[in-house]
């Protein structure tokens, strides 16, 4: 597949990591910038609205000059911007979709807003200079609708049926917390820095000790109906073994950290297993921050291996929040011509976007 200009340019401010990023419309990621504001959050113990939006605001103009700079794209060479305008915390939505607006007006650019987690459902067809995924050869090689899609991340854990970009069903969810804040949750039990999901994956990937069958997880989830998940009762359960106790040696923490993250992996492979089971999908992926963990990404190859199929996952560094997710999910709008012009209201602006009720309006089922 040949690199193909025009290029989207991307922003992605929804929550505590601003990112920008020039993707073409084959999911080809020209270049990508990312920042963290990991540090500023430290010390609350969690994500502060306010300081995330002000942080925004600091870096996002700057990112994008260097975007342009450093991969030698011009505005003229792109065919608009796409902004993410849901869901998200709304001081930090509000920084990206002005400067999108203002950036569209100047540029007379169009512009549109994306679903962030619809974006998330984006960044498995994406790639770049160094990765190639082996199954996207040419635009029309996409896997094989419909789509079982489980996306995991810090504010949600769904499992989605994707017949096109524009018919997504909400097989099941959470019924409480995410997988990901319970991985948060359990870092920050722990001491760990903010955010835990990546700490906790650490941890225990350092635990020498190996699982043994005859031993009794400390940490269970219980069955859920139908496809849903539940989270809050295993954070409940370490919080209550952790603060029994006023210290742990760390080799006890790698353990503890161990079964945690076993524990919620394998309730998410019961739920994907189980609808590839009695769905039988054409094809399998999953995606979200928490698709970053390496116990997780090992098991997935597993029940791939065991379901026949291979299981898609995005390459690491696009698991996390991104702006090229939201780029690519931008073109499959306009391929639909769906885009809204610039002067009207990007937070409405999905409205009248076919991909409008992602969320809402796709019935449980
Ligand atoms: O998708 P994402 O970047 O942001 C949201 O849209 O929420 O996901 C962030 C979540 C956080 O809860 C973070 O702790 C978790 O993904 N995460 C991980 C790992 N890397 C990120 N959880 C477990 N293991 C990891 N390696
Ligand atoms: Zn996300």
């Amino acid at each position: 597949m040949t690199e193909k200009p025009p290029y989207i340019l991307a922003i992605e401010t929804s929550c505590d990591d601003t990112s920008v990023a020039l993707v073409n419309s084959c999911g080809f990621v020209k270049g990508l910038k990312r920042a963290h504001q990991n540090n500023r959050h430290q010390y609350f113990g969690g994500i502060v609205p306010e300081v995330a939006s002000r942080a925004h605001t600091e870096v996002l103009i700057p990112m994008i000059e260097d975007l342009f700079l450093d991969t030698g794209v011009a505005t003229s060479d792109i065919e608009g911007i796409a902004v993410t305008n849901r869901p998200g915390l709304i001081g930090s939505l509000l920084v990206g979709v002005v400067t999108a607006k203002t950036l569209a007006l100047a540029w007379n650019k169009p512009i549109i807003g994306v679903n962030h987690l619809f974006g998330h459902i984006a960044a498995n067809m994406l790639w770049d200079e160094n990765i190639r995924p082996p199954h996207l050869f040419s635009q029309d090689s996409y896997p094989r609708l419909p789509w079982l899609v489980l996306l995991v991340s810090g504010g949600h854990t769904v499992l989605y049926w994707v017949e096109d970009c524009y018919q997504i069903f909400i097989l099941g969810q959470t019924r409480d917390d995410a997988a990901g804040e319970a991985f948060d949750k359990f870092g920050k039990l722990l001491g760990l820095p903010f955010p835990g999901g990546p700490q906790v994956d650490y941890l225990a990937r350092g635990w020498s000790g190996r699982l043994d069958s005859h031993k009794k997880s400390p940490f269970h989830i219980g069955e859920m109906p139908g496809y849903d998940f539940s989270f809050s009762g295993i954070k409940a359960a370490a919080e209550r073994l952790i603060k029994g106790r006023s210290w742990w040696s760390d080799e006890e923490k790698m353990e503890l950290a161990f079964y945690y993250q076993k524990a919620i992996v394998d309730s998410l492979l019961t739920k994907l297993k189980k609808a590839s089971n009695e769905l039988r999908p054409p094809s399998v992926m999953v995606t979200g921050g928490v698709s970053a963990n390496s116990y997780f990404r090992d098991e997935l190859n597993k029940l791939g291996g065991y379901l026949n199929t291979s299981i898609l996952i995005p390459p690491l560094c696009y698991t996390t929040d991104n702006a090229a997710m939201v780029g690519l999910a931008g073109w499959w709008h306009w391929d639909k011509r769906t885009w809204v012009s610039q002067d009207s209201d990007a937070v409405r602006a999905f409205a009248s976007s076919l991909a409008d009720d992602f969320l809402s309006k796709h019935q449980s089922g």
